[in-house]
């Protein structure tokens, strides 16, 4: 059962996810690289490795192909309303332990919407990992109904993150449930 959460105050900069009402970002199909990719995800998803062999090939994939996606890692939803980092590509990160509702990764968990950051600067609840990063999007992974991970990219252009990538992520994060 989904639990009830806070209703978070709005913030510059920061994108809602789609109203769930809005069917169109749900069923709008991918196109071109974005396809591609996903295709090459769903390749490595069905591979006989571990999880975390995959979600790290994921990372590569993900940051070799899209030169703004230039963190890419993933945090595992532990037991106790924490968030612990697991496979990733970029620059090392202090922040390897998250709590639900810290962060952008943090009140994506709690919220279990995605959020995209245009600005990172003009976010209050957000968790530096590195002077240039400009803008982040965060998308949960869920397994019966709770957040059970997250997909995390920063960007060091601001805005870097449309419509488009929110859709491919979220499509990305939607098949990676199998293998949590
Ligand atoms: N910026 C994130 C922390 C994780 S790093 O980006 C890798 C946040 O505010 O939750």
């Amino acid at each position: 059962m989904k639990k009830a959460v806070a209703k978070p105050k709005k913030t510059a900069g920061r994108k809602p996810s789609a109203s769930p009402k809005d069917k169109t970002a749900k069923t709008k199909k991918l196109s071109g690289k974005f396809l591609d990719v996903f295709n090459r995800v769903k390749v490595i998803a069905a591979k006989e490795a571990g999880a975390e062999a995959k979600m790290l090939e994921i990372c590569w994939l993900l940051n070799s192909k899209f030169p703004h996606y230039n963190w890419a890692g993933f945090y595992i939803a532990a037991g106790d309303r924490q968030l612990v980092l697991g496979p990733f590509v970029g620059e090392p990160t202090e922040h390897t332990h998250i709590p639900f509702g810290r962060g952008i990764c943090g009140q994506a968990a709690e919220r279990g919407e995605t959020f995209v950051v245009d600005d990172v600067s003009e976010e209050s609840n957000y968790l530096a990992c590195s002077m240039y990063v400009r803008s982040e999007i965060v998308v949960p992974i869920f397994v019966r109904g709770e957040v059970a991970g997250e997909l995390d990219i920063d960007s060091h252009q601001p805005r870097a993150f449309t419509e488009e990538d929110r859709r491919f992520l979220e499509k990305v994060c939607g098949h990676l449930s199998a293998i949590f």
